[in-house]
């Protein structure tokens, strides 16, 4: 009897572990029949053709500065600044830069007591546009500034500019400064670490217009 109970028990053991790893929870991508890497030869460019880069998108990103020095801080919107040109500002805000920014006065959910630490007010008297130029708001999208994270990988110079344009444009609380006033934010206040060094220039023939 005890004999009868003990292998009985050690059957229901061994189902459970059976069934903690047996089908149809072990499926795995690996055994899909999707094209494994290097199963496959790398196709090559047909007779004729040259390889060319950003052919389709020939937005490439002007030279990159440190935002503090002073080629950063008086680089200027390079690009036609119409109604497309604000369009795609405002949408790319939307998506950014408004989780933490919010509408610029008001932080964004994000930016919200608990989440993301110091994001700043951007517009309005405490705000930071008025106390920067357009080249220290590009060139903090592109690079990131203090805790700020960076942009850069994710937009084209001309989306990065556009998002400039576009916020001193839709709010009047967020003009550039003009020449020659004196900030009352330093620069980097808020995070305390340096802003990143700047990563290299872009390659020949990428420059933006
Ligand atoms: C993850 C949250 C987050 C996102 C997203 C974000 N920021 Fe910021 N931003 C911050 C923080 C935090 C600071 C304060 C940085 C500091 O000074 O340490 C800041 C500061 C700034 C400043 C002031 C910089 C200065 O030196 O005064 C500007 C301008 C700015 N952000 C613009 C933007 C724009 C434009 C976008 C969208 C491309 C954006 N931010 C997206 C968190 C964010």
């Amino acid at each position: 009897m005890r004999d009868v109970t003990r292998t009985l028990a050690m059957m229901v053991l061994s189902g459970v572990s059976t069934a903690a790893w047996a089908l149809p929870w072990n499926i795995d991508m690996v055994d899909s029949d999707a094209v494994k890497a290097y199963e496959q030869e790398m196709r090559t460019l047909p007779q004729g053709v040259v390889a060319q880069p950003n052919a389709l998108t020939p937005f490439g990103y002007v030279r990159n500065y440190v935002r503090e020095s002073a080629e950063g801080q008086a680089l200027s919107n390079p690009f036609e600044v119409n109604d497309a040109f604000l369009a795609t500002g405002e949408r790319m805000y939307g998506v950014y830069c408004q989780p933490c920014h919010g509408d610029g006065l008001e932080l964004g959910p994000v930016g919200a007591a608990g989440r993301y630490p110091g994001v700043a007010v951007l517009r309005g008297e405490q705000g930071r546009l008025p106390q920067r130029t357009d080249g220290h708001v590009y060139l903090t999208v592109r690079n990131g500034g203090g805790i700020m994270p960076s942009y850069g990988w994710a937009m084209n110079d001309r989306e990065m500019w556009s998002i400039v344009a576009w916020m001193r444009s839709a709010w009047k609380d967020a003009q550039a400064p003009s020449a020659g006033a004196a900030s009352t934010v330093p620069m980097g206040a808020d995070g305390g670490a340096p802003a990143p060094a700047a990563p290299g220039t872009a390659p020949q023939g990428q420059e933006a217009p």
